[in-house]
């Protein structure tokens, strides 16, 4: 029996040693230490031993099955940090390996004009708005007092979706007027930019598309003055302090007094030249105090409020304020320009 235990211990130890996964303890100790283990068939035939040997063998059995308890408690942390340490391998970060660079883009020179007018306009109160580029005939147009016949109704000019001209691309983000007046209450001050869409702008020079700020107030006593001095400010914070503008008259169905203000050619300097098409001046913008009509036709009584509008290109805009001299870079996307803001 003492060779039998000599001979479970050592084949025990050597099937240990090779194990590489816990579950493969978990069968040895079953095999070697388990109630129908080897051990456990030793501990069988002590029957037949005499009284004398009987404890001698009783103290052996459990030296071995002591030893090998800890052997395979030993084996299994061995297993248990010889995982953690494949692990942590595979997990390391190579903090020498050089980084991939990600280049991040940044705002369209147009939009970070556009964000400047916000602040601009936000800082005297105004509200920001946003509005639908697919609109209704009626708003674009009728509302704004626009008759029928007028020229810009024209299918020559405006982008219809059914032929009785119910709804459209919206031409211009004037009405955006009108949805304010019926959606907000007096007083209201309110800018609302967007893209606007036109036929007859197709050429070398022009889109179908591009971009327009609305602005408007209505107050009471608003006045030709108030137009005058928030879009000179608007000019000063934009374009920097001494900027000279001009109003000249002019004519819109909304407005009545209209005018158009130009700011001079930052190339030029107002002496003409190839930006500005020999002008000197650069138009900005469309204005004027609010027609009686359409404020009427928005149920406000134009004997007790008044109010100003205007509606900016946004692309001429960002041309003046960044110094840009072709509008067509500012719908090119060339990396090589967008870069430089
Ligand atoms: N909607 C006009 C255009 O697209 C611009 C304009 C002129 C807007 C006068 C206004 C305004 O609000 O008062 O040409």
């Amino acid at each position: 029996m003492k060779e039998q235990l000599a001979k479970i211990r050592a084949e025990a130890l050597e099937a240990l040693e090779r194990t590489s996964l816990p579950a493969e303890l978990d069968e040895l100790r079953v095999r070697y230490l388990g109630k129908k283990g080897e051990l456990t068939a030793v501990l069988k035939q002590m029957g037949s031993l005499s009284a004398e040997e009987r404890p001698q063998m009783g103290a052996l059995v459990n030296e071995v099955k002591a030893s090998l308890e800890s052997a395979i408690e030993a084996q299994a942390q061995r297993l248990e940090s010889t995982a953690m340490e494949a692990r942590l391998k595979l997990e390391a970060v190579d903090v020498t390996i050089p980084g991939k660079v990600h280049k991040q883009g940044h705002k369209h020179p147009m939009y970070i004009a556009l964000d400047e007018i916000k602040e601009i306009f936000i800082g005297m109160g105004f509200t920001v708005l946003d509005g639908p580029e697919i609109e209704l005939g009626e708003l674009n147009f009728d509302r704004l007092n626009a008759e029928e016949g007028h020229p810009s109704r024209d299918w020559s000019d405006t982008f219809y979706f059914d032929t009785d001209e119910k709804v459209m691309l919206r031409s211009q983000t004037s009405p955006m007027q009108v949805r304010a007046m019926d959606s907000m209450e007096l007083p209201i001050r309110i800018i609302a930019p967007g893209r606007v869409y036109r036929k007859d702008e197709v050429d070398a020079t022009h889109s179908p598309m591009f971009h327009q700020v609305e602005g408007m107030v209505i107050d009471k006593n608003v006045t030709m003055a108030d137009l005058k001095g928030t879009l000179n400010l608007l000019a000063e914070k934009l374009f920097g302090v001494g900027t000279v503008t001009r109003f000249r008259p002019h004519h819109f169905p909304f407005t009545e007094p209209s005018c158009e203000m130009d700011v001079q050619c930052h190339k030029c300097g107002g002496v003409g030249c190839p930006t500005c098409k020999g002008e000197g001046w650069i138009e900005l913008l469309g204005a004027g105090m609010i027609h009686p009509r359409v404020l009427e036709m928005a149920g406000i009584d134009p004997n007790k409020w008044s109010g100003w509008a205007f509606g900016m290109g946004l692309e001429r805009t960002a041309m003046r304020r960044f110094k840009i001299a072709d509008l067509r870079l500012i719908f090119e996307n060339d990396v090589r320009f967008l870069e430089q803001f």
